[in-house]
């Protein structure tokens, strides 16, 4: 069963007399455990569609599946003109157990330091990640992805000390936190000098090897496309074959 199934998913965005199709009418699926691309140019859709598939953007028309669930189900997507306040309330619910998200501008908590950066999603409403661990292996699961990421010594670092390299480095850990299946990556790398970028790339293929982690990641370059195992090409909204 794959992890994550899109049949025949669209994106419309109507402004007042013209219509964008921002994904058009998309079909993929990804496996557990790869290491996929989202690869296209500026405004191809490659950030609504990391956004569908995690939740945070709902498509105008289509089928999502996400482990095996069919999020949209009974759902006349093409009709619905608000999100329902039920949909929205499982749609985070599923965001926090199945999803964790990078950014291209790292989006960290400028008060909190790395350790309180990483924690953060477990202090987030009902976590079942965080409910599962005592306090002692809640911390050493943090240092664990602290360690992981390469930034034992700035623990106590605010975001401002850091630099980019080091900013998506806890940007990756406060991803994996929750133990979510899979990560999405939009951009990860576009604000980091090109040796910055490598080893971003190069840290994501480590965790998806040694802790199995689904990642997508979308990116204009193609020298990063060339690290996955598995591209997807989107322009103007649509999948290329
Ligand atoms: N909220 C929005 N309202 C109107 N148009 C949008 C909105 N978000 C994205 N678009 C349009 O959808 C297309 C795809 O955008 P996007 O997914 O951001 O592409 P990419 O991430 O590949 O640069 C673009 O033409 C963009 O202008
Ligand atoms: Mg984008």
């Amino acid at each position: 069963m794959p992890l994550i199934e899109l049949k025949n998913v669209s994106k419309i965005y109507q402004l007042d007399s013209v219509q964008v199709k921002a994904v058009d009418q998309a079909s993929f699926s990804i496996e557990q455990g790869e290491f996929a691309a989202i690869s296209g140019p500026s405004g191809s859709g490659k950030s609504t569609l990391l956004n569908i598939i995690g939740l945070i953007d709902v498509p105008t028309d289509g089928t999502v599946i996400l482990n095996g669930l069919d999020i949209y189900k009974g759902i006349d997507l093409p009709k619905m003109k608000h999100i329902p306040l039920g949909l929205d309330s499982r749609l985070t619910d599923l965001r926090r157990n199945l999803i964790g998200f990078v950014f291209q501008t790292f989006n960290l908590v400028p008060v909190l330091n790395v350790y309180e950066n990483v924690e953060m999603p477990l202090t987030l409403g009902d976590s079942p990640a965080a409910d599962n661990m005592n306090r002692k292996e809640r911390s050493e699961w943090l240092d664990f992805l602290i360690e992981t990421v390469g930034l034992t010594e700035w623990k106590k670092h605010k975001p401002s000390e850091l630099s980019g390299g080091q900013r998506q480095r806890v940007a990756i850990a406060r991803a994996l936190v929750t133990k979510c299946p899979v990560i999405l990556a939009d951009e990860p790398t576009a604000n980091l000098d090109s040796k910055n970028g490598d080893q971003i790339l190069e840290l994501m293929q480590k965790l998806n090897r040694e802790l199995k982690t689904t990642f997508v990641f979308s990116t204009h370059d193609q020298k990063i496309v060339n690290m996955a195992s598995r591209v997807i090409h989107i322009s103007d909204g649509r999948v290329l074959d």
